[in-house]
């Protein structure tokens, strides 16, 4: 089983300032002005080209495709990714996509334009979707809520673990948003991290997944398993960005056979080439 992994894709699109609301307003100003460059077409497209001349069983997205939760900006990643759409991709948000209450609401605009590749619900009250990919199960879920402020944290409701762990009889992938473990030497502010992520993984040790796959933070790893955290845990944010000093940007292709083997993959000039993957030992870092 080959696994795509990529994350925070933060698609560009143009908005006018007139269509935005509440925090909307300052975090699309705050995106034009430090994260637009980051994330230039020319890479969007090469991510896209380097996908489709790839070889996977399963393609996993694991949120962040927006900026604002925009209407438009929904429908510009729908039409981007429509090559790669397909019975393979499993799609989770991130906190970007729910970004404000309108993301949420009712008819929650990620589920309106995502719906076919998010799995099935395994509980009508909770964000636990699942999606059997080639044989193999893939657990969704969403750390991700509205609030008013600028931050992005992110928090999985403890009946979501306890529901997951009772349902799930057999080897299983987790998705989510957040990070469950940082490594010491990157920077963690407190308004981003998921609030409990602590009691998480202590949780998840009765019934610890093969892999859990995140983005958020923009730099790649994979974390090894280790005592407290007994699975990888693996960072594919920000596909779409450009490495510099502090971002190893870029995107997983994971092998799950006997044992789990990892290739990573690296936009440098015009095109996605393959390097090393960034391997931290638990230690190196703080859940
Ligand atoms: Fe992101
Ligand atoms: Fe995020």
């Amino acid at each position: 089983m080959k696994i795509l992994h990529i994350s925070d894709l933060h698609f560009p699109k143009k908005l006018s300032l007139f269509s935005l609301r509440g925090k909307a307003i300052v975090g699309y100003l705050s995106y034009r002005l430090r994260r637009k460059s980051k994330h230039p077409l020319v890479l969007v497209s090469a991510l896209v080209e380097a996908i489709s001349k790839l070889e996977y069983d399963a393609l996993v997205i694991s949120g962040d495709l927006t900026n604002v939760s925009h209407p438009s900006e929904f429908e510009n990643a729908r039409e981007i990714l429509s090559p790669l759409l397909t019975s393979k991709t499993f799609i989770i948000p991130g906190n970007h996509d729910r970004y404000q209450k309108r993301a949420i609401g009712p008819n929650p605009l990620f589920e309106k334009t995502f719906g076919e590749w998010l799995g099935n619900s395994l509980d009508p009250k909770l964000y636990i979707r699942s999606k059997k990919i080639g044989g193999k199960l893939f657990i969704g879920w969403d750390s991700n809520f509205a609030i008013p402020r600028i931050t992005a944290n992110g928090y999985v409701g403890q009946e979501v673990i306890q529901k997951t762990l009772s349902l799930v009889k057999e080897p299983y992938v987790l998705v989510c948003h957040h990070p469950l473990w940082n490594p010491t030497s990157e920077i963690e502010s407190k308004a981003h991290r998921m609030t409990n992520r602590g009691e998480v993984v202590e949780k998840l040790k009765s019934n610890p997944p093969l892999l859990y796959l995140h983005g958020h933070t923009h730099t790649n790893w994979v974390k090894l398993p280790g005592p407290s955290a007994p699975f990888a845990i693996v960072n594919s944010a920000s596909s779409t960005r450009l490495s510099d000093r502090n971002h190893e940007c870029g995107f997983h292709l994971i092998e799950i056979e006997n044992s789990i083997q990892y290739r990573r993959f690296i936009y440098s000039e015009d095109k996605f080439i393959e390097t090393n993957p960034i391997f931290y030992e638990e230690s190196e870092g703080v859940i």
